[in-house]
C-alpha cells in the first residue's frame, strides 16, 4: 500500500463549553474528553491515570454530574457545560470550599488524584450538604489515592460541608447588615 492509500482519520470542528467558556477545536471522533481538555485545551488541570474508568483522576463535572473523561468522547461532550478542577474556584481566586478544605485538612500529598477528588466531591455536597462519616467516605470509594490513605479526605469532605455553611452564613450576615 503506497503512503496515499492510507486512509487518513475523519477529523470534526467541534465546540465545547468548558468551564463557562465556549471552545473551538479540530478532533477525531475517538479522541477522549480527557485528552482533548488536556492536549487540546491546554486544561492541564484534569489528570489522566489508567485511561480505564478506574482511578478517577479524570473526573470531571458534565451539566453538574461527574463524569470520568477518559470514558467519554469529546464529540459526546459538544451541548453540556464540562466543569473541570480549573473551573472550581470563584472568578476572583477564592478557592471553592472543597479546595479550601483539602488545603486545611491535608487532604492531599502529590495532588495527582486531587483534581478527581474535588470534582466528585463538589458535586456529592451539592446534593448532600450535610453528609454523615460514613456517606463521605462512600462518595469518595471510587477515586483512587496512593498517597493519604483516605482518612484526611474523608475528614475534607466533612470540612468541606461546613465550610459552604459558613459561607452561606457570612453571605446572610453580610445581606443583614445592608
Ligand atoms: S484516568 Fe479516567 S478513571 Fe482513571
Ligand atoms: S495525593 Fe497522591 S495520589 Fe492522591
Amino acid at each position: 500500500m503506497t503512503e496515499t492509500q492510507i486512509p487518513t482519520e475523519q477529523r470534526l470542528d467541534i465546540r465545547l463549553s468548558v468551564n463557562g467558556v465556549p471552545h473551538t477545536t479540530t478532533v477525531t471522533p475517538r479522541r477522549l474528553l480527557s485528552d482533548c481538555l488536556r492536549h487540546d485545551l491546554g486544561l492541564t488541570g484534569t489528570h489522566v491515570g489508567c485511561e480505564h474508568g478506574v482511578c478517577g483522576a479524570c473526573t470531571v463535572r458534565v451539566d453538574g454530574k461527574p463524569m470520568r473523561a477518559c470514558l467519554m468522547f469529546a464529540v459526546s461532550a459538544q451541548g453540556h457545560e464540562i466543569t473541570t478542577v480549573e473551573g472550581l474556584a470563584e472568578p476572583d481566586g477564592t478557592m471553592h470550599p472543597v479546595q479550601q478544605a483539602f488545603r486545611e485538612c491535608h487532604g492531599l500529598q502529590c495532588g495527582f488524584c486531587t483534581p478527581g477528588f474535588l470534582t466528585v466531591v463538589s458535586a456529592f455536597l451539592e446534593e448532600n450538604p450535610t453528609p454523615t462519616e460514613e456517606e463521605a467516605r462512600e462518595a469518595v470509594s471510587g477515586n483512587l489515592c496512593r498517597c493519604t490513605g483516605y482518612q484526611n479526605i474523608v475528614k475534607s469532605v466533612l470540612r468541606a460541608a461546613e465550610i459552604t455553611e459558613e459561607r452561606k452564613g457570612c453571605a446572610h450576615a453580610e445581606g443583614d447588615a445592608r
